[in-house]
């Protein structure tokens, strides 16, 4: 069984510009949807680049983000110990390791962009292919960078309000948030270098502050220095596990909160089809940077146990600047908001490219309206915007001093960065952090859930696929019912954000039929390929 790699669907293959400039390589500028002869899009995965290392940085830069800043006051409020709680952050972690070493098999046998789009067609037909694309674009992505702008917001917020004011009108750091939107939108538009430039420093900077956490936190331990005002840790008199919460959808809650600190994991399924091996590289990746994550993740909760009262962990969305000021004072607490805001600025601004690119692809076949799916500058635009005697010397100037060079400015696209942050402005508006982070957590379970599921499906429908790795078989199942389990909670606990997740896919049904069922048009990528379309390729 050969796969047409040529002819594959690929809505992530745009991703390369970042994937390849976040893994440090900053030279992988790929133009968007570059003309091929026959008028198709050229497949990115045509170049095939990505290193293990690439990888590793990838996956890693991604899933860091704002959540192991954030998520600790939502996992320790609802399990209400400090021991339950890091039970919480080591069971989330096993939990997508489980699941990514699932992705892990299914990238193997299937070495194509576009993660579980492609997973779910493949295993459940196009209309399930198509509602992950549909959820994504309109839940998922958006609902996760509001949650990212959120905290971003938060903690720019606190380096100037304080740490310690106890209460913070939201809207001041909602606001912050939106003006940070508006600014990652428009550089997008402009440029899509200059964004991902700024990404590669951005990621030291997350890799320090957890690195610079995680040491103090055993400097604490080792040295015995601790809070002064002991009289707020009455657990460290007592016992880890004391107030432990017994109430099975509390803990649920809690892991929605420390899987959002996880997420990510399964990005470098994405770009699959990227990797130079994926068959060897890409089980090797998650194999390396989950592990990584989980201790890194367990080491900065422990200190921050160590070195805050409990009650402040578990109420304050912004612990590690509170964590900065408790051990540096206000300088500390200052540099720490700095760096987490940053750091988040970093990650909204990967979501908003990779969003974009999302919306884009979605555009070009016609899942949405096909004006999504074309750029600022158009293609014949842009040819001749590219013969440098039409270019002016001012656009010529800008362009290099943003680094696009040959690309030309506004060669990006618009339309879909705009739908993207018009999204995730009225997530941050209507929502808030914890309640975001659930309804985060639902919509995307479903999916995963789904996904994972279908490694099992295909053992069974599919016995002869050549599969390079194959999981241990209890991977996907312990995936899979601790995934129903916390849907199945979900509905109870949050019994309204539930039923929104369901309307958003129900209604995506009937579009399906509408826009890609009586479709009088061949796909794009089908016109583009040049042997079999991607979807038949296991017919
Ligand atoms: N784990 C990240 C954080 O803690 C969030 C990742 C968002 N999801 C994504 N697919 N980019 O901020």
């Amino acid at each position: 069984r050969s796969y047409s790699v040529s002819s594959a669907f690929d809505f992530a293959a745009n991703m390369f510009p970042l994937s390849s400039t976040a893994a440090g390589g900053g030279s992988g500028y790929a133009p968007l949807g570059a003309p091929t002869a026959n008028g198709g899009v050229e497949s990115l995965e045509k170049h095939k680049t990505l290193t293990y290392l690439n990888g590793l940085s990838l996956i890693i830069g991604l899933v860091i983000g704002s959540g192991i800043f954030s998520s600790p006051s939502q996992v320790g409020s609802q399990v209400g110990s400090p021991g339950a709680a890091l039970v919480v952050w080591v069971f989330a972690g096993i939990l997508v390791w489980t699941g990514a070493s699932s992705y892990a098999e299914l990238g193997g046998a299937i070495p194509l962009n576009g993660g579980s789009q492609v997973y779910l067609a493949k295993t459940f037909g196009e209309l399930t292919g198509f509602l992950f694309t549909w959820v994504a674009v309109l839940v998922l992505k958006p609902g996760s960078a509001a949650i990212i702008a959120i905290i971003m917001g938060e903690y720019f917020a606190r380096a100037f309000i304080g740490a310690d004011a106890e209460t913070m009108n939201p809207w001041v750091s909602k606001g912050v948030a939106l003006v940070g939107l508006v600014l990652v939108t428009s550089l997008n538009c402009v440029s899509t270098k200059m964004g991902t430039r700024a990404n590669d420093m951005l990621m030291f900077l997350k890799f320090f502050a957890l690195l610079g956490v995680a040491v103090i936190g055993i400097i604490v331990a080792a040295t015995g220095i601790s809070y002064k005002g002991d009289a707020h840790n009455d657990w460290k008199k007592t016992g880890w596990f004391d107030n432990t919460s017994s109430d099975l959808s509390h803990w649920a809650v809690a892991l929605y909160g420390g899987l959002w600190a996880y997420d990510g994991w399964d990005n470098t399924n994405y770009v699959v089809g990227e990797f130079r091996n994926p068959q060897r590289d890409l089980p090797r990746v998650i194999n390396t940077a989950m592990p990584l994550v989980i201790c890194f993740y367990v080491l900065a909760n422990v200190a921050y146990l160590l070195v805050l009262p409990l009650d402040k962990v578990n109420s304050s969305n912004t612990v590690a600047v509170a964590f900065g000021s408790q051990v540096f004072g206000p300088v500390g607490a200052l540099i720490f908001a700095l760096i987490v805001s940053a750091s988040c600025f970093g990650a909204l601004n990967s979501s908003t490219f990779t969003s974009s690119r999302l919306i884009y692809v979605a555009g070009k076949e016609s899942y949405f309206p096909e004006i999504f799916g074309t750029l600022g500058v158009g293609n014949a635009d842009r040819q001749s915007l590219n013969t440098q005697h039409t270019r002016s010397w001012a656009i010529k100037k800008l362009s290099a001093l943003v680094g696009d060079g040959d690309a030309g400015l506004f060669c990006t696209p618009i339309y879909a960065l705009l739908l993207n942050g018009i999204l995730t402005a009225l997530y941050c508006i209507v929502g808030e952090f914890s309640t975001l982070v659930t309804f985060y957590g639902v919509a995307g379970y479903i999916f995963y859930f789904l996904t994972v599921l279908g490694v099992i499906v295909l053992r069974y429908k599919e016995p002869n696929l050549e599969r390079p790795y194959k999981t241990w078989i209890t991977t996907p199942i312990i995936f899979c019912c601790v995934s129903l389990f916390l849907l199945s909670k979900a509905v109870f606990a949050e019994p309204i954000q539930t039923l929104i997740v369901l309307a958003f896919i129900v209604v995506g049904i009937p579009v399906y039929y509408w826009r890609v069922k009586g479709r009088d048009r061949p796909l794009k990528r089908e016109d583009a390929s040049d042997s079999q379309p991607w979807w038949k390729f296991w017919k």
